[in-house]
């Protein structure tokens, strides 16, 4: 049995991306692994929230956690902020990384745009991705692969330490999937699929209702061209569709396109937006369920309590290690 950590910022309506990306690999990994799903609230605040906002958010994402498939008597659902250890371990690293690695980061610099007044919490949002996956000894991390420098950088420390102090921490692996890893904007397929782009057309939301998630597909940007064939280079638009069609039906892109060889864009969107449809009614049903529930929060609060005892063992084995405290 593997030890399986991921994250999801409580920062507005999760869209298809987040979901195909990384919810649909979390309900896969619980069945035959121990799971620990967090909502990184602490990750948030590295960009300005409004404190009320943010507390219903991270509600949401809980729920949409659930309703994705989630299940609390085989994941560990919790809030970042409740289990302090976070907050320790990423001191601890912070001083084990170092400035120059972390400022090559790419999404640092898309953020920051090397702006003078770019909190410091954005210019060291890895390392505290990096101490929720070591405080829970995680063998394998699953992600979108907009992920993949933060997790290289999360190795790069445990190895450092590693070395340095000796076997402290397990070393993880970023998990991707074949569809759905990067799903791109819909306005503009050559941009990912993002939760704070100004275009509410560029996304479709899991909460989206079926009117808007039917605009957004049959606007999305395609080409001139007319045929329908996975080309990321000179047809992202159609490729991005075959790829969220894939996703959701399971079918693989091969079997997508001869099944509309000769057909034109509009077939092709057309059914997509009765597959996305068909996929997210379920899931926006028992959203609203669970939603306001108080199961809602004796799952997060039991999981806060199972997260804290896995993270205080941890951190008596980092500050061992460190020689810290008594
Ligand atoms: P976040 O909240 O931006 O996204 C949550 C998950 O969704 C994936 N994702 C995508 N996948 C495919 N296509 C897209 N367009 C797309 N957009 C987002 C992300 O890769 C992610 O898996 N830093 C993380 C949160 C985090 C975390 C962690 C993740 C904090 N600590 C520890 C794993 C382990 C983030 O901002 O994800």
């Amino acid at each position: 049995m593997k030890r399986i950590f991921s994250g999801v910022q409580p920062t507005g309506n999760l869209h298809i991306g987040n979901y195909l990306g990384a919810l649909r690999q979390f309900v896969d990994l619980q069945e035959e692994n121990e799971c620990f799903y967090c909502v990184v609230d602490m990750h948030s605040i590295t960009v300005p929230q409004d404190p009320k906002l943010l507390r219903s958010h991270i509600l949401d994402i809980a729920a949409l956690y659930m309703a994705v498939g989630l299940d609390p008597k085989k994941a560990t659902i919790f809030v970042q902020s409740q289990v302090s250890g976070h907050a320790e371990l990423n001191w601890i690293l912070t001083c084990n990384a170092y400035t120059g690695e972390l400022s090559r980061m790419t999404q640092f610099k898309q953020k920051s745009q090397n702006k003078e007044s770019a909190p410091a919490g954005l210019f060291c949002y890895p390392i505290l991705m990096a101490a929720d996956i070591l405080l829970y000894d995680a063998d394998i991390v699953p992600v979108g692969n907009d992920q993949k420098q933060h997790i290289e950088l999360t190795r790069d420390l445990a190895i450092r330490i590693n070395n340095k102090y000796g076997d402290t921490f397990v070393v993880p692996e970023g998990r991707f999937l074949k569809a759905g890893a990067r799903v791109m904007a819909l306005d503009d397929p050559t941009a990912k699929m993002s939760k704070s782009a100004p275009n509410e057309m560029s996304r479709i939301g899991l909460l989206d209702e079926p009117s808007k998630i039917k605009k957004a597909i049959m606007r999305a940007t395609t080409d001139s061209e007319g045929v329908i064939r996975f080309d990321i280079e000179n047809k992202p638009g159609i490729s991005n569709l075959l790829n969220i069609y894939s996703a959701f039906s399971g079918k693989s892109v091969e079997e997508i396109e001869a099944q509309y060889e000769g057909q034109g864009y509009g077939s092709l969107k057309k059914d997509l937006v009765e597959i996305t449809v068909d996929a997210l009614t379920p899931i926006q049903q028992r959203f609203k369920e669970i939603r306001g529930s108080q199961l809602l929060t004796d799952t997060l609060n039991e999981g806060a309590a199972r997260a804290d005892a896995v993270a205080k063992k941890t951190m008596a084995r980092v500050k061992e290690r460190f020689g810290l405290g008594l």
